[in-house]
């Protein structure tokens, strides 16, 4: 590979393509808080509260230390734990299900649409019949908004409503999307979100925060996050963690947050670049109508990907696998229930799907490279197996 090359593509997400953008108004706001030295709960966390708030239209953000405990934090408050069932995705990050086993609930894995890659609410609806047989009390379902599109909320809400089940979205690589005009934040009852660096609203470490209308949740949530303490040093009477986002990482993502409208457009102009270069060789999930995505991956589907991923290591364009194993098959998660019916799609997904390389600022020749190597790479795939289904067909739904 030419050194040219690699510096088109310098790493999957060029996180430093970014920070050269913003110039030194990182370094500045690092400075201001070392400046005032309030490095826990400093006024940059409550700032950014506010402006995630507004940004989404949600009445309440409550920022913290990581998406994980985002998601963990509502089931504290929710009272979710053992002889609970909690619906997620099987095709999904590890802390989807993780957390639900970390507060003694059980897991039950549901199925995902081929089309969007995201929860089957049909699935979901077996789901529930089954669990009830197995004595356990169906009492929240956690929809991943996957690779930055929000799952199909209506038909969830619908279904969460007839089975009084908490709507947790876990929108870790979703924060910035919308749907049928409401932006993430406010699509569920609670919505947890990451700003791991790599996401499409990262910091430089970890980070997270969970969005809510509900006042008594959202102060009981802010108490959890803080050892179960409310800011005026009361105790809310439930045993809490420490999950209290760092003011650095604040002060970095009050930047960050200024310019991620531009950048929320930058990676939808990608994105349609992708697609149209690309064009019928690959598959990428498919937008619903009234949804937009903030594209946290570029993700595609193809028989073969072991070869196209090296084809491209090749030309020097990095790829990621997300994600080669869908949950119910990792050890840790093996004993849990899975949907009646099983869980092809997930299944079939964990074995197609590879990641190109997708962010704000990445430039014309940059994905040109991406999509010359992706295309040679299907055609002389094709030409070896002529038969193979390049294209990806996924198995039969239902
Ligand atoms: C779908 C999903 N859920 C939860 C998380 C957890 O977020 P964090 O790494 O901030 O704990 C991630 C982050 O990778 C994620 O992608």
């Amino acid at each position: 590979m030419s050194k040219d090359r690699k510096r088109l593509i310098p790493a999957f997400i060029d996180l430093g393509a970014q920070r050269q953008r913003m110039g030194d108004r990182i370094e500045r706001a690092v400075a201001r808080v070392l400046r005032h030295g309030q490095f826990v709960l400093g006024p940059e966390v409550a700032e950014l509260e506010r402006q995630l708030a507004e940004f989404c239209g949600a009445r309440h953000a409550i920022a913290c230390a990581n998406g994980t405990d985002a998601l963990r934090l509502v089931l504290m408050a929710e009272g979710i734990g053992p002889g609970d069932a909690v619906f997620v995705p099987a095709f999904t990050f590890v802390a989807t299900a993780e957390v639900v086993v970390l507060a003694g609930a059980t897991p039950v894995f549901v199925d995902v649409r081929p089309d969007t890659f995201n929860l089957d609410a049909d699935s979901l609806k077996a789901a529930i019949r089954e669990v009830e047989s197995l004595g356990l009390r169906p009492r929240c379902v956690i929809p991943v908004d996957l690779f930055g599109q929000p799952a199909d909320y209506r038909a969830i809400r619908r279904i969460a409503e007839a089975n009084d089940l908490i709507v947790l979205a876990d929108a870790a690589q979703s924060f910035g999307a919308s749907l049928h005009g409401r932006a993430v934040g406010t699509l569920a009852a609670y919505t947890a979100t990451s700003f791991y660096p790599s996401k499409p609203l990262g910091c430089y470490g970890d980070g997270g925060a969970i969005f809510t209308d509900d006042d008594a949740k959202a102060k009981l949530l802010t108490a959890l996050r803080c050892h179960g303490r409310h800011p005026d040093g009361t105790e809310c009477g439930q045993a809490g963690i420490n999950s209290r986002l760092d003011t650095f990482q604040a002060a970095i993502l009050l930047e960050k947050l200024a310019v991620f409208p531009q950048e929320i457009v930058a990676r939808q102009k990608s994105a349609e670049r992708y697609a149209e270069g690309l064009g019928t060789m690959v598959r990428a999930p498919k937008l619903m109508t009234g949804a937009s995505s903030v594209w946290a991956q570029y993700t595609i589907v193809i028989e073969r990907r072991d070869e196209l991923a090296k084809a491209c290591r090749e030309a020097g364009v990095p790829t990621a696998i997300h994600y080669a194993s869908p949950l119910h098959a990792l050890p840790a998660y093996r004993q849990f229930p899975v949907a009646p019916g099983g869980l092809p799609q997930a299944e079939w997904l964990a074995e197609h799907v590879i990641s190109l390389p997708m962010h704000a600022y990445l430039a014309d020749e940059a994905q040109d490279l991406v999509i010359r190597t992706v295309r040679g790479a299907v055609r002389s795939l094709k030409a070896g197996e002529a038969h193979a289904g390049l294209a990806g067909t996924p198995p039969p739904a239902g």
